[in-house]
């Protein structure tokens, strides 16, 4: 019997859609790009996404076209069928997410016990299709033979997901992380498509555990399932991938601009932070051997027994005075905080505090949940309460008073050594109780949000936050790191579309372990990791204790040598890069991104693994395979440089690159101009004196930007902008827009194939004039 639509009620900005069985579907229109589609199955309705209302009066029109409902923005027009089937098309008529009227076919597994018992016998694993406890709906979508899949955040494989399924449930996943791996430590549930070449998005909002299958099962459809919750999803619409992506992170949020120095280079190890002697070798390594440098990270080694909020002082004879020392140095010392906290009723106060006050999940019989972690025995705050979140965010003042530069939080999925957690666990949502198998998921982002709120009350800064689990929206607080990989080729080559997933999943400050955490590196998989992240926001060599070193100077003299060049290239694109995250919070675009963002109408980028570009005029072809010394190369259209000789190619082909261990690959569009850092050695909390623009090509116009890149006074409008232009007939000016920043640069330099020009700051007029 098909569930007939019975009428319709609107009342802007919804649309209620009635259907025979009694169970209405809401179509509440946002904008006129964002349409949330939504039925109460009578779970709570708040959002850990999206903070406040998004609604933009929107004109629509709703009529009845006698088989179906027709609701219609200037963007997208939605029609509603019996059947509970609602299809969405563009503002020019073209198909984008239409319901399928069959059924699923689920892939058969034609195992029998005796026979899965034999293949398990080796130790092979069983992936038993069709099999999962997620399926307490489904919504099925139909499929195209030409549609493409991406985002879905951190899920490891391709760039283009289509034929692979995932599952949105945070896990703490020690194998390699490859693309037959469902999922690893994040959910965040956002998926873009290209249909016959017409861009569109899903954003579902539910934080239960989840499930994509984006083709897997069959050509015909892709569909989504979730273990429970209400039917809540948005689809995005936009004239071009940009503009569904922009869509996305206006609705869950914006990347807020960090602290400059977050940008620069970052030098970690599990296991240097067994006493200050030990930082100190390293910041002496780096002394030493004229390297560049902003933060070291701490592992938990520095914890009294793995106590959060501790700092083991047998091992560190002052910690405050260390990490002002180091400071002083001109590097940042960036603490782990784990998740779990030590069950120890002997004088330790956070454990003391939080059990007093019931701030920690619960069993269903009401005693206290005992996990294992570090520590050894370790119980979880309820995030999910808000008052426990002030409570953790009033100890983060702890690493503020020692001076950390912010705080990085780790096996937030959360991971307990003993396995998963029970999901009928009584976490807390809002003030109401729930499970943990509605919390699971945003754990990671609360302990986010509140390490966020905590550095910011106590420091006024900007906060540096580094977080493993996260869920939509998490890019709001925090930045992130794809966990534990390994030292292979196969993870340098995840990290691009990784990477480039999640900067359009909204996290434009992400990173990968360089160097890759476990196992052991070598000196050109090193090389060849570091140059690929010449880009990559969140700058950071880390491995894993008991692994081969993986310093900069670690192996030999040329690896050294490399290395040092492309620190010292990494300080010059800074200021760049900094431009560019400027640009990602008004225009909610990431900074790295895969070709297909900015050029999605290009067949020939769209299932492209191994390029990135920053913005839209730098490309990056990094080498990610061992023993290659060349590789091909696709330029889209434009005409590009090439960075290292300046030679010209004209885009839509195919080139071959000579690229021996020293040289990354690395085409600037042709005519753009580009902020040139100083050679620095640390990211200095004073304003530069001096700045420089480049030219590439013949002429172009750049607008960098400048503020304090320390707090938030730029909100208030204390920033500067800089107009720099190279006009066809070669003339040059820099012009100032001066919103409030005291500081200006006292000189300017633009280079260009016809010379070097010199801008002198003129402090009565406020103005910069070329030197005589
Ligand atoms: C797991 C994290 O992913 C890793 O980066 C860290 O080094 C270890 N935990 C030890 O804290």
């Amino acid at each position: 019997m098909t569930n007939r639509l019975t009428g319709y009620q609107s009342s802007e900005p919804k649309v209620t859609l009635n259907y025979e069985d009694g169970h209405n579907l809401v179509l509440d229109i946002l904008t006129s790009q964002i349409i949330r589609v939504f039925m109460d199955r009578n779970c709570t309705t708040n959002s850990y996404a999206i903070q406040g209302d998004k609604h933009h009066k929107t004109n629509y029109t709703v009529d009845n076209k006698g088989d179906h409902i027709e609701v219609r923005t200037p963007d997208l027009t939605v029609k509603a069928y019996d059947g509970r089937h609602i299809d969405f098309f563009d503002g020019e008529g073209n198909p984008l997410v239409m319901d399928y009227r069959g059924r699923r076919q689920a892939l058969a597994n034609d195992l029998d016990d005796e026979h899965k018992s034999t293949v398990l016998a080796e130790g092979h694993d069983i992936n038993l299709l069709g099999k999962s406890d997620d399926r307490h709906y489904e919504i099925i979508k139909s499929l195209s033979p030409d549609e493409q899949f991406y985002g879905l955040g951190d899920k490891p494989g391709f760039l283009d997901k289509r034929g692979y399924d995932y599952d949105n449930w945070n896990v703490d996943f020690g194998q390699v992380h490859n693309e037959s791996v469902k999922g690893i430590y994040k959910s965040i549930p956002v998926m873009y498509g290209l249909k016959d070449s017409h861009p569109y998005g899903l954003f579902f909002d539910n934080t239960y555990k989840s499930h994509f299958d984006l083709g897997k099962e069959s050509e015909n459809y892709y569909y989504y399932s979730a273990a429970d919750g209400n039917i809540d999803y948005y689809v995005l619409g936009g004239h071009t991938l940009k503009d569904v992506v922009a869509n996305y992170t206006y609705l869950t949020g914006v990347t807020p601009l960090p602290q400059k120095w977050v940008l620069g280079y970052q030098q970690s190890r599990w296991g240097y932070s067994t006493s200050d002697k030990r930082v100190e070798s390293i910041a002496d390594g780096f002394a030493k051997y004229h390297l560049p440098i902003d933060v070291i990270h701490l592992d938990i080694d520095y914890m009294r027994g793995y106590r959060d909020f501790t700092w083991d002082t047998t091992k560190y004879q002052d910690p405050k005075k260390f990490v002002a020392e180091m400071k002083k140095r001109g590097i940042r010392l960036m603490p782990i905080l784990d998740a779990g906290v030590k069950k120890d009723e002997d004088g330790y106060d956070i454990y003391q505090e939080g059990v007093k006050k019931g701030y920690f999940v619960e069993n269903p019989d009401g005693t206290v949940f005992v996990g294992r972690v570090w520590p050894g025995d370790a119980v979880f705050p309820d995030f999910g309460r808000p008052e426990v979140r002030k409570w953790w965010a009033k100890h983060i003042k702890f690493f503020a008073d020692m001076g950390a530069c912010g705080v990085w939080n780790d096996m937030d999925e959360p991971a307990s050594f003993d396995g998963e957690l029970p999901k009928d666990l009584v976490f807390s949502d809002g003030d109401q109780k729930s499970t943990h198998a509605k919390m699971h998921n945003v754990f990671g982002h609360l302990q986010a949000q509140a390490a966020y709120e905590g550095m910011k009350d106590a420091t006024g800064k900007r906060p540096y936050v580094i977080t493993r689990a996260a869920y939509a929206g998490t890019q709001k607080y925090s930045t992130v790191w794809t966990g534990d990989n390994q030292s292979i080729w196969s993870h340098l080559q995840l990290a691009i579309p990784q990477l480039n997933s999640l900067g359009m999943s909204g996290f434009a400050i992400a990173g990968t372990d360089i160097g890759g955490f476990q196992k052991d590196t070598t000196p050109e998989l090193l090389t060849r990791w570091l140059e690929a992240s010449l880009f990559v926001p969140l700058f950071r060599n880390h491995a894993e204790m008991g692994t081969r070193y993986q310093e900069p100077w670690a192996f030999d003299r040329q690896t050294l040598d490399i290395y040092r060049d492309y620190l010292n290239l990494r300080y010059r694109f800074v200021p760049y890069l900094y431009d560019q995250l400027r640009h990602e919070t008004e225009s909610g675009l990431p900074v790295m991104r895969p070709l297909v963002l900015n050029y999605d109408q290009d067949p020939a980028v769209r299932q492209l693994n191994d390029e990135y570009m920053v913005g839209t005029n730098i490309l990056v072809a990094p080498i990610v395979n061992q023993g290659a010394d060349k590789r091909l190369v696709y330029l889209p259209a434009g005409k590009w440089l090439d960075f290292w000789n300046n030679v010209e190619y004209s885009g839509k082909q195919t080139i071959m690159v000579n690229a021996p261990i020293e040289k990354l690959p690395l085409f600037i569009k042709k005519d753009t101009i580009l902020p040139w850092g100083n050679k620095v050695k640390h990211i200095s909390d004073q304003p530069e004196k001096v700045m420089t623009f480049r030219l590439f090509g013949d002429c172009g116009a750049y607008k960098h930007y400048q503020d304090n890149g320390l707090d938030f006074k730029y909100q208030e409008g204390e920033y500067n902008e800089y107009y720099v232009e190279v006009a066809a007939d070669g003339q040059v000016t820099v012009q100032l827009h001066k919103h409030g920043y005291q500081p200006t640069y006292d000189r300017i330099y633009v280079e260009t194939d016809r010379g070097r020009f010199e801008f002198d700051y003129d402090r009565k007029e406020e103005s910069y004039h070329l030197a005589k």
